[in-house]
């Protein structure tokens, strides 16, 4: 069997894995990442859209901000629509000056594999069967399959940044981890298209047939949702039907100003809540999507996963160039503290904003009363706009 020694072995070249490899790697850290699918597949799935501004500066010091920098927008503000009207949240200003960035997690994803084969870092895509091995002892290891071979990875720690289906979580004994769980009985049909954006800052719409949301990912590029029944598939909507359904949960003047065409990706997400606790076992740590998950309305999800990795990539520095492991021993909990907060934030979004089938009229009056004390009260946006904008790392 082939065997190579690393520090650090990464499971999942997604953003949370390509990331921390970015960061260690530029202070001096031996790491490998495996990755299961092609470059092309993970660049082919269509998923997050805005980042917080503590995500975009850990894509400087990563030395990949360049064309987020360039490509992306900086938004100030974003809409929230019901009752036929848009009311919108001031970011700027009700947070003393933060923003978001919205650049497309595939972009980030293409930055990252760009600035890992710069600098000569492994990422072995294809990679079939990774497991990892004696994850506490000192000596843990993984071993995947290359093109038939096996192939074997010593290293000092593995982390486990393999998203919500991976291997690294199902690694852990089921009486070292607790799993806490909720899921949504609706998911969000999404469609990107070759279109003007409606509108240039984000509209959530809160209707009665449903939640929509107008995103974008450039001036020519919409991404727009709908809510549907967690057991509607995207074949089953064609793209005449997915327009009309978005213009009937929209504002008039907004529908006024909406351009339709051609779909040219359209998938159904479906809604989760998911927190693993405690985020590590022996020496494996796990980070992003593999230890947490939320549903997408509060854009938490890859927010949350870069906070994991700012934790995982300073402990990793302590422990190497200090000999100190506090902050691998306070991971955990650190890193919880905050995604927490993360669930709780996009568990409220959801709930404000969604219909849910089995909602009584009096959780819909509260629901609308809700989003009229939001849109009375500065305090109650000022809330809202320091979860979006993102909490201090
Ligand atoms: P992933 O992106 O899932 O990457 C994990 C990688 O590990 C994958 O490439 C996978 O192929 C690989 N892998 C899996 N199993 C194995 C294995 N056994 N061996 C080796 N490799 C393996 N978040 C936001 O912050 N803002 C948003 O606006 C937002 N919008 C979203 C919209 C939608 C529709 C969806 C679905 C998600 C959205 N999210 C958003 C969430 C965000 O996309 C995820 O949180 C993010 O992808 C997590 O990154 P990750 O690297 O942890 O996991
Ligand atoms: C997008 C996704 C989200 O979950 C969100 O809250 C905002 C934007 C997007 O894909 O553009």
């Amino acid at each position: 069997m082939a065997a190579v020694k690393t520090q650090v072995g990464i499971i999942g070249g997604g953003p949370s894995g390509l990331l921390l490899s970015q960061l260690l790697h530029l202070n001096g850290i031996d790491n490998i990442v495996l990755e299961k699918h092609s470059r092309e597949y993970v660049l082919g799935r269509i998923r997050a859209g805005v980042l917080e501004h503590g995500f975009a500066k850990l894509m400087r010091e990563a030395d990949c901000g360049d064309r987020m920098d360039t490509e992306g927008e900086v938004h100030d503000g974003f809409f929230i629509a019901y009752n036929g009207k848009k009311n919108r949240v001031d970011l700027k200003g009700l947070t003393g000056g933060s923003s978001v960035v919205v650049y497309g997690q595939t972009e980030l994803t293409r930055d990252l594999y760009d600035a890992r084969a710069k600098l000569g870092g492994v990422v072995v895509h294809l990679a079939e069967d990774v497991q990892p091995h004696d994850i506490t002892s000192k000596t843990p290891y993984l071993t995947y399959v290359k093109d038939g071979k096996k192939c074997r990875v010593d290293c000092d720690f593995i982390i486990g940044a393999d998203g919500f289906h991976g291997i690294s979580r199902k690694s852990i004994p089921a009486d070292k981890i607790r799993l806490y769980e909720r899921s949504y009985p609706f998911g969000w049909l999404g469609v990107l298209s070759n279109t003007k954006p409606v509108s240039p800052e984000l509209i959530y719409a809160s209707h009665a047939r449903g939640f929509a949301l107008c995103s974008l990912r450039s001036q020519f590029l919409s991404r727009y949702y709908i809510q549907v029944p967690i057991e509607q598939n995207a074949s089953d909507w064609s793209d005449d039907a997915f327009w009309a359904e978005l213009k009937l949960r929209l504002p008039n003047d907004v529908v006024a100003h909406l351009e339709t065409g051609p779909s040219i990706e359209k998938s159904v997400a479906p809604l989760r809540s998911f927190v693993a606790e405690p985020m590590r076992y022996g020496n494996m740590f796990l980070a992003g999507d593999a230890a947490h998950i939320v549903p997408p309305t509060g854009a938490r999800g890859l927010n949350s996963a870069a906070s994991d990795i700012y934790y995982l990539y300073h402990a990793l520095m302590d422990h190497y160039r200090n000999g100190d492991d506090a902050g691998l021993r306070e991971y955990s909990q650190k890193a919880l503290a905050r995604v927490w907060k993360g669930q709780r934030f996009s568990w409220w979004m959801t709930t404000l904003l969604h219909r849910f089938p089995d909602n009584s009229v009096f959780d819909n009056r509260l629901q609308q009363t809700e989003l009229d004390y939001l849109f009375s009260s500065e305090k109650a946006l000022a809330a809202l706009a320091e979860n979006y904008v993102g909490l201090p790392f």
